[in-house]
């Protein structure tokens, strides 16, 4: 595996909700295999940049994007490419954990059911718990696979719900603020699964945490007022950043 195979390459991306300017001419190249995190201060356009990558902004009314978002040598935004089939992957975690209102089996097995990826049965049994020892949560659930996904803990749901996505088979997983809403031991549990995840995906982290970012992230983008700012290797960002503004930021300037 090339480590430096360039993954999404983002070229001139613009984004207005309605007469607002949300995003300007963002460019990124994302490599495979890595994480990378997007920082910056509330309302700088972070959760708007990741839904653009696997187009979920199309669900918002009156958004209007420019630019191209390369997925292995082919744009999601090309009129030809049906936005379910990038969603699918495209997989996104929450910053709530959010479980649908199904057991914890039919939570991992719904989407793969409905998309024809398994049958009711054995390999159907064995998706789901191949996706939930990939997310670090087989031990916790394997005796109670019929419980409601909702009675587990706010840690528990969100390894659940990383479950649910690896599931479908996406090679991307974006994840906007996963273990916001979570304890230090649940977040601890979550880093851990993302750093061995990356082996088989490409991982966006939108994070306030700056300490997680150095912690997991390969490579840092710094996003001000809808304005990449900044990308580099993360140590780079924190250590010896570029930008006047960078520095401003990761020492709490402001933001
Ligand atoms: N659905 C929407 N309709 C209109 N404006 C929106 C919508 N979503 C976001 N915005 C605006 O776009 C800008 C960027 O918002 P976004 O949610 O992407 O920021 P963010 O960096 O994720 O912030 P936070 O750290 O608070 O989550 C903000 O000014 C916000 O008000
Ligand atoms: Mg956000």
């Amino acid at each position: 595996m090339n480590k430096n195979r360039i993954k999404i390459d983002i070229k001139k991306l613009n984004l207005w909700y309605s007469d607002t300017q949300a995003l300007h001419e963002v460019e990124i190249k994302i490599k495979k295999n890595q994480i990378t995190a997007l920082i910056g201060p509330s309302g700088c356009g972070k959760s708007t940049f990741l839904r653009c990558l696997n187009r979920m902004n199309d669900l918002v009314a009156d958004v209007k994007i420019t630019g191209d978002i390369v997925i292995d040598d082919k744009n999601i935004y090309d009129k030809d490419v049906d936005e379910v089939s990038v969603r699918k992957r495209v997989g996104m975690v929450f910053q709530q954990p959010n479980p649908f209102p199904k057991s914890i089996y039919d939570n991992i097995a719904y989407a793969p059911l409905k998309h024809g990826m398994v049958k009711k049965g054995k390999l159907c049994d064995k998706l789901v718990e191949e996706s939930l020892k990939s997310a670090g949560i087989w031990d916790e659930v394997k005796n109670i696979l019929n419980n409601p996904g909702t009675s587990l803990s706010g840690g528990q749901q969100q390894r659940v719900c990383i479950a649910r996505t690896i599931a479908i088979k996406p090679d991307i997983i974006l994840m906007d603020e996963p273990t916001s809403a979570l304890d230090p031991i649940s977040t601890q549990k979550i880093e851990a699964l993302m750093l061995r995840l990356k082996k088989l995906y490409t991982i966006i982290i939108v994070t306030h945490n700056m300490q997680q970012a150095g912690r997991v992230a390969d490579m840092t983008a710094f996003f001000h007022l809808g304005e990449l700012i900044e990308y580099d290797k993360t140590k780079k960002i924190f250590l010896n950043p570029t930008k006047k503004k960078t520095e401003d930021y990761i020492t709490g300037r402001f933001g």
